[in-house]
């Protein structure tokens, strides 16, 4: 089968990698790709929301599956677009409608979903600027701490958690008024504060039934021990030693299910991945947002624990036939650790050389490219996050141990990484 990914980070290696060991797979194409994806199939440079140059490939190349690594191209409708034209319609396409990838592309209507469907969220109110004046007393008088979040994609930087109703009210008219995050503010979700660990739960659905894979937790903060700036992640571990089987029950019953029947008493084509981003508030899940994709890094140990044939369970899901299939866990635990550009999340320079790619990965380790490119017969470093290293161990923390054994024989300049993913899973003495 002739199998288009779209995507060029983490995840997308990730993706790539497994998709390459599938009996189905020939040939893999990855559009944009990365250093790393090319080594698991033919990167074409198309950028993902080149939707008329995807199109053209597709026919040129007589694709058979497409597969959507990130969530934009999905919001901006590509679904829409291949089942549109009839030369496109028939295509595998794993990812949801422009109406499903709503979920994650507008929290106000991802929070309406959960209201009509008795999902377990944070209580919320929607303001825009009809109600302005009536959202700045609800903020004035909210109890602390208050969460914003702007309605629409703002790349992973719409949410604020304010301590004090004085700083809340200015981010809020900030974020309406002066368009902080662009139109994706002009609607602001005010939440309640829900406090708990976080996890993240992934399905894939048919639409009809869905499957459930392994849940990981991911490390946003740059700096150790959960300090710092928000990033797109620093490293994930799976399992997530406090997602117990009853909890997992829980999130099953009460999360997952409502979802995917929703999904389906709604009428919204959905044959894809639905990302449960969760919060466990003493032993209750609760939805802090949903993506209509996998997670990054998340995936890079999802995947790696995953035992079936990915393009299996993928054309399973074009034929509404998910339902027949069970997944196969590897049992050991698996941690990620990332490695990033100096400066990142805020500005840094790309185009250095990474050292040590050459090197023989020990078995039950591997490399997993984010932002990096090919120059000749070096790899440069490319983007924010530049690759990471996943491996297997006894526990996630020991997983997370050998993975920097590895980390540390890499180089590239101003690299950083956080030396204590699964810190708060290390055995105690
Ligand atoms: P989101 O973009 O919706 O995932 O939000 C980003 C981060 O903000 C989440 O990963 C949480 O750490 C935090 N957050 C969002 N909503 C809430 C909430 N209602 N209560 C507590 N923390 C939240
Ligand atoms: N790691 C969180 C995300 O992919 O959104």
């Amino acid at each position: 089968m002739k199998i288009l990914l779209l995507g060029s980070g983490g995840r997308e290696h990730a993706l790539a990698w497994k998709i390459n060991q599938s009996v189905w797979t020939n040939p893999l194409y990855i559009a944009p790709g990365n250093a790393g994806t090319g080594l698991c199939g033919i990167n074409v440079p198309i950028q993902v929301n080149d939707f008329e140059g995807i199109s053209a490939f597709c026919k040129k190349e007589k694709i058979e599956m497409v597969i959507v690594g990130p969530e934009e191209p999905l919001v901006n409708g590509l679904y829409d677009f291949f089942k549109a034209d009839p030369e496109l319609a028939d295509i595998y396409f794993i990812g949801p409608s422009k109406e499903g990838a709503q979920l994650e592309g507008s929290k106000a209507y991802a929070k309406a979903f959960m209201d009509r469907h008795n999902i377990p969220t944070a209580k919320y109110r929607e303001f825009n600027a009809s109600n302005f004046e009536e959202g700045v007393k609800y903020v004035a008088e909210h109890p602390l701490p208050i969460v914003l979040k702007a309605d629409g994609l703002a790349a992973g930087k719409g949410v604020l958690i304010c301590h004090s109703n004085v700083e809340a009210v200015s981010e809020f008219e900030l974020m309406i008024q002066q368009s902080k995050f662009g139109e994706a503010s002009k609607t602001v979700v005010v939440e309640e504060f829900l406090d708990g660990i976080e996890l993240s739960v992934f399905a894939l659905t048919d639409g009809k039934d869905y499957v459930i894979l392994p849940e990981a937790k991911d490390y946003k903060r740059i700096g150790e021990g959960d300090t710092g700036l928000n990033t797109g992640g620093m490293g994930a571990v799976s399992p997530v030693p406090f997602a117990t089987p009853g909890f997992m029950f829980k999130v099953e019953e009460k999360i997952i299910k409502p979802t995917i029947n929703g999904l389906k008493q709604e009428n919204i084509d959905y044959k894809g991945f639905v990302f449960f981003g969760l919060i466990k508030v003493g032993n209750e899940p609760y939805v802090i947002e949903y993506n209509c994709r996998m997670g990054d890094p998340e995936t890079e140990v999802v995947i790696p624990r995953l035992e079936n044939d990915l393009v299996g369970l993928f054309v399973a899901t074009a034929k509404q036939e998910l339902g027949e299939m069970k997944i196969n866990i590897d049992r050991r635990p698996a941690a990620t650790v990332m490695a990033v550009s100096g400066g990142y999340p805020g500005n840094y320079e790309k185009g250095f050389e990474i050292q040590g790619l050459k090197r023989a990965v020990p078995e039950g380790s591997m490399v997993f490219h984010a932002g990096t490119s090919n120059q000749g017969d070096a790899v440069l470093t490319n983007g924010g996050r530049v690759l990471c290293v996943t491996s297997y161990g006894a526990s996630v923390h020991d997983a997370a141990q050998k993975s920097l054994d590895f980390m540390d024989r890499i180089f590239f300049e101003g690299m950083y990484y956080r030396s204590d993913i699964a810190y708060e899973f290390a055995p105690k003495f």
